[in-house]
């Protein structure tokens, strides 16, 4: 083809111009192929050259290039979009930088932070012929036993939001021209979540009330901050499945939000509603359905191709059904310029920026910022001694990097994982960095696994978790870390959760440490040495009161590469602790959910048998220093609807060390015409604080953020009393009042 002759392949013509002509030239089966994000791991021929896919995921270095070479073959050579789950890093690039997982990130609370790991993220994954990653993550974490909950942000909608929006900002740097931009995805819209039991991607059962209380706006932060693309949950909602939920996707996405993006489906969504949920006789049901509800990229369901060939003869679907779809997915290679250069691996480019030392550098700093200290009864930082380092995560290299990483088991051409020689365990960060004596022993085993029953896959061929089988203790393990505890000064314990407990399909019944691991901590607190429990967990768990009560206890969810050198440097006192909690940890799973924003409104306040205060609540964390908060002042306290209220309290450090302290600003409005959350997070500054410092940190907050959804399901700020809150973490906070008149 000569380029000058066909408007699509001239540079010098408006993207729409270039669309419109394109599209004139498609086949059908070329416009429904163009619709298709398959797998790659499977037939790639058969995917390029039969069903003229779009786009393809999961692709290992060498696939990507015969996907390419495959696409010249084609008649129109338009260039295939390559996607992965760059999530933490570029997940299943060998020798990426892997950082903490977002539930890690969160715990930063600084979206700089967060927006520079993006961009990292993104620069990694451009030169390696990636352009699009299936994250961030928006979903808000409530019920602990789901197994994803260490994808998320936490419990917030306004944490997430601001960390989602500066991730967003990292991957698409200077805009999709920018050779080292990659397209985001905010996921999984919306609700998907919100599970019965924990169990992933069961119905959700929400109003559209709450999902716009506190499910979507989050979402709405990013459209708004220009996110390319949208993934649609899995579940249905009041009976509808996302990706047919025209109310979500119509009205308020595309309607209210004018959102202008590329929705894509999740994995085999339109098959499920075949052979999962029921919904659709077949798949050219399904297909039609799909499509009538405005999804552009439809994600791993092969059968699609024919599926919706057949919905056009049977009159289901009309060809210029398609178009839109394919419009939009057109438009998208043409702004990202693939056709001029359809932005292959960079060979050259990765060996120079791949793991950077710049990149690790950063790795470093957000896993040091990632640690939460939830207890310390003198005992961190460490003096001189001899350390026992025991535990069976003390040395685990890949179980630390998490889910969505090296060997975790979405990518087959990382059998081992990620280098060894990249990840710093925290055994191999004590010893580093220890002028002491370091023993280890390993002391427990935490599970085997067993095939499933039901069978090793699922009705549509993808494999099926394996089933957990916690370990018995092993009294000779124990006996070990017990021996290396007596010969030791301090006893660092590194317990937690492992990746077969960990994502998709891997919820969890339990919250407690499973295997061997409490009878450990329990024979080791008996030893009466100072036990320093380090909680590897990609999620909150319940702790038993060995670690509950041991001399210190730090959380670290799945820290990265880098984690056991920060953790290291934490127990050292090389660094100050400064995460703050972004979800709530339970005292026991019975207490689900134990999110701090509850609705107001039951029949007193606990259980028969137990209360319903968490074990550690949503924003906190310990520093090696204490911090004090003064009164808080309101400067005028009578307010209308567009003003906005300042604030001041005054903090002082009052230890011998600096302090990084999170202020954290919350709303309680005193009375709502519809039941509403006692309080809620609207704004958090991070302020830095040399040892007995005092500074007075200033505080704004439109009161058009002071809102509720009433019973219409509008936002709205309802005139009245209202609480200022402003403290250290979601159960300490000082008061102070306002009142909100009506507008005139
Ligand atoms: C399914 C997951 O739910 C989603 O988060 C992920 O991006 C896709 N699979 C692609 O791997």
């Amino acid at each position: 083809m000569d380029r000058d002759d066909v408007p699509y392949l001239d540079a010098t013509l408006p993207t729409a111009t270039r669309v419109a002509d394109l599209l004139g030239r498609m086949t059908l089966p070329e416009k429904v192929g163009q619709m298709m994000q398959l797998d790659s791991r499977e037939d790639l021929d058969d995917h390029v050259l039969r069903k003229h896919v779009g786009s393809i995921l999961h692709t290992s270095p060498e696939r990507v290039l015969r996907a390419h070479d495959l696409t010249t073959q084609t008649r129109l050579k338009i260039p295939l979009l390559i996607a992965e789950d760059c999530i933490h890093g570029h997940s299943f690039h060998e020798g990426a930088t892997i950082f903490p997982t977002q539930l890690g990130m969160a715990a930063t609370w600084d979206p700089s932070l967060v927006e520079q790991v993006a961009r990292v993220t993104a620069v990694e994954a451009a030169a390696t012929g990636v352009h699009w990653t299936f994250s961030p993550v928006l979903c808000i974490a409530r019920d602990l036993r789901w197994g994803r909950v260490d994808e998320t942000f936490g419990e917030d909608p306004v944490l997430i939001g601001e960390l989602a929006a500066a991730m967003v900002r990292g991957y698409q740097g200077d805009g999709l021209a920018d050779p080292t931009a990659i397209l985001a995805t905010a996921k999984h819209f919306a609700g998907y979540s919100e599970t019965q039991g924990g169990r992933d991607a069961s119905e959700a059962d929400l109003s559209r009330r709450k999902l716009r209380s506190w499910f979507l706006p989050p979402f709405e932060r990013v459209a708004k901050e220009g996110c390319a693309t949208f993934m649609l949950g899995y579940q249905t909602t009041d009976g509808v499945p996302i990706t047919v939920n025209s109310w979500l996707l119509d009205e308020v996405l595309r309607g209210e939000w004018g959102y202008k993006g590329t929705l894509v489906t999740d994995w085999d969504n339109v098959g499920r509603m075949v052979w999962e949920q029921k919904l659709q006789p077949d798949h050219a049901h399904a297909a039609a359905a799909a499509v009538r509800a405005g999804n552009d990229m439809i994600m791993t369901t092969p059968q699609f191709f024919e599926g919706a060939l057949q919905a056009v003869e049977d009159g289901l679907l009309d060809e210029k059904d398609l178009d839109q779809a394919v419009t939009r997915i057109l438009t998208l290679k043409f702004d990202l310029g693939l056709f001029e250069n359809p932005r292959r691996p960079d060979t050259e480019r990765q060996r120079v920026i791949i793991n950077h030392d710049d990149h690790a550098a950063l790795n470093l700093q957000v896993a040091r910022r990632s640690l939460v200290l939830l207890r310390n009864e003198g005992v961190l930082p460490l003096q001189k001694g001899r350390i026992a380092v025991v535990g069976p995560l003390a040395d685990d290299a890949q179980t630390q990097l998490g889910d969505w990483a090296g060997s975790s088991g979405q990518a087959d051409w990382l059998p081992d994982g990620q280098p060894r020689d990249m990840i710093t365990t925290v055994l191999d960060g004590l010893r580093e960095l220890s002028s002491q004596e370091v023993t280890y022993a390993r002391g427990a085993d935490i599970l085997t696994l067993e095939p499933d029953p039901e069978g090793e896959t699922f009705p549509d061929g993808q494999p099926r978790p394996h089933i957990v089988q916690p370990c018995p203790p092993d009294a000779n393990l124990i006996a070990e870390a017990v021996a290396a505890a007596e010969a030791a000064d301090y006893v660092v314990a590194v317990v937690g959760d492992r990746i077969e407990l960990v994502g998709e399909g891997r919820s969890t019944a339990t919250l407690d440490l499973i295997g061997g691991q409490i009878a450990l901590l329990d024979a080791l607190a008996e030893t009466g040495k100072p036990l320093i429990v380090v909680l590897l967990a990609s999620k909150p768990l319940v702790l038993p009161d060995s670690a509950r009560n041991a001399a210190a206890l730090l959380w670290v969810a799945n820290p990265g590469m880098q984690g056991g050198r920060a953790i290291a440097e934490l127990l050292h006192g090389l660094i100050e602790p400064s995460g703050r909690l972004p979800i709530s940890f339970a005292a026991h799973a019975g207490q689900q959910p134990t999110y701090y924003n509850q609705i107001r409104g039951q029949h007193g306040s606990r259980y028969a048998d137990l209360t319903q205060e968490p074990a550690f609540a949503f924003g906190e964390g310990l520093s090696y220093t204490t911090v004090e908060y003064g009164d808080l002042h309101v400067e005028t306290a009578v307010l209308r609807p567009d003003e906005t209220v300042q604030a001041s309290i005054t903090l002082t450090n009052t230890g011998t060390r600096p302090a990084r302290e999170t202020v954290q600003v919350y709303v309680s409005d005193a009375v709502t015409s519809v039941s509403w959350a006692d309080k809620e997070l609207k704004t958090f500054k991070q302020v830095d604080l040399g040892p007995g410092e005092t500074t007075t940190v200033e505080l704004e907050l439109p009161v058009a953020a002071c809102t509720i959804v009433d019973q219409h399901g509008c936002r709205v700020v309802e005139p009245g009393e209202f609480v200022l809150l402003v403290g250290p973490s979601s159960k300490d906070l000082r008061r102070a009042e306002f009142t909100v008149k009506p507008q005139f």
